[in-house]
């Protein structure tokens, strides 16, 4: 039987998206429900609905991240520009449901990640992100930069690297065009220059991941998970 959706955005440019995959995988997921601004989630009835999948606004994000809490439904989110505040939110739900959050839906980002953390071999390097987006974008540095950030400093932060190469300073962003998204991990010594690049070639990536990840929470305990999880299994 197939499992019944609630999609928080499907108004949107990724909701759509995740709408137009959903006939290919129907012997999967069923739209139960689609929200977008003028909707609300008091008319939605939970007992209607086994999954939710976010992509809205930080503004929303702590409304649907409630409603899934409350009614203990599990929930894949890739809405971005969340608030520390936000994140402390979305720990304490997965304390209680199973929540997959990912800036970037896409396995090639995770892989990246992935990745980089052989970086923390080297030594005397000095390390960038970089990011392109379509000149819509509202966040920046896009949450996928911010990600990627993270996990670099992580890969890097040993004493011997520490000791060796300068902090890594802020991604650097760049908005123009219709660019879907274009992340660069560069790590450059006096002599060489290593390049980690992902393109997004599509938003198609974006849902495809999300239906991805929805599928591999199903079965799910409570717990935050991230992509990497889903790229591991
Ligand atoms: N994780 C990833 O891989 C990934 C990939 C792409 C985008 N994103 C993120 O996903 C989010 C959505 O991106 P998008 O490009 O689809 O944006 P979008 O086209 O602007 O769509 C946003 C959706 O959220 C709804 N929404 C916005 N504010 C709302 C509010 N106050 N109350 C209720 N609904 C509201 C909109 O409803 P209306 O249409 O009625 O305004 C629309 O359905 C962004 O945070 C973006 O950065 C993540």
């Amino acid at each position: 039987m197939s499992s019944r959706l609630l999609l928080f955005g499907g108004s949107g440019r990724m909701g759509q998206e995740i709408i137009s995959l959903l006939g290919q995988n129907s012997d999967q997921w069923t739209l139960a429900v689609s929200l977008g601004r003028e909707d609300s989630l008091d008319n939605v009835a939970p007992e209607s609905i086994d999954m939710v999948i976010d992509f809205s606004s930080a503004q929303v994000f702590p409304e649907i991240l409630n409603w899934s809490h409350n009614n203990r439904k599990p929930m894949v989110s890739g809405t971005t520009g969340l608030s520390e505040k936000d994140m402390a939110l979305l720990a304490k739900a997965a304390r209680d449901i199973p929540l997959l959050w990912a800036p970037n839906m896409s396995l090639g980002i995770a892989m990246v990640a992935e990745m980089m953390e052989s970086f923390a071999k080297l030594t005397d390097f000095d390390f960038q992100v970089e990011e392109f987006h379509h000149r819509h974008k509202m966040d920046s540095p896009s949450g996928t930069a911010l990600f990627l950030q993270e996990e670099l400093v992580k890969a890097v932060s040993s004493e011997k690297s520490k000791k060796q190469s300068s902090p890594v300073p802020q991604p650097l962003s760049v908005r123009g065009g219709g660019i879907f998204g274009v992340h660069r991990v560069f790590a450059m010594s006096e002599n060489e220059v290593i390049t980690l690049e992902h393109q997004a070639l599509g938003r198609g990536v974006f849902a495809q991941g999300a239906l991805k990840a929805a599928e591999w929470l199903k079965d799910k305990g409570p717990g935050q998970y991230s992509m990497r999880d889903v790229l591991r299994s």
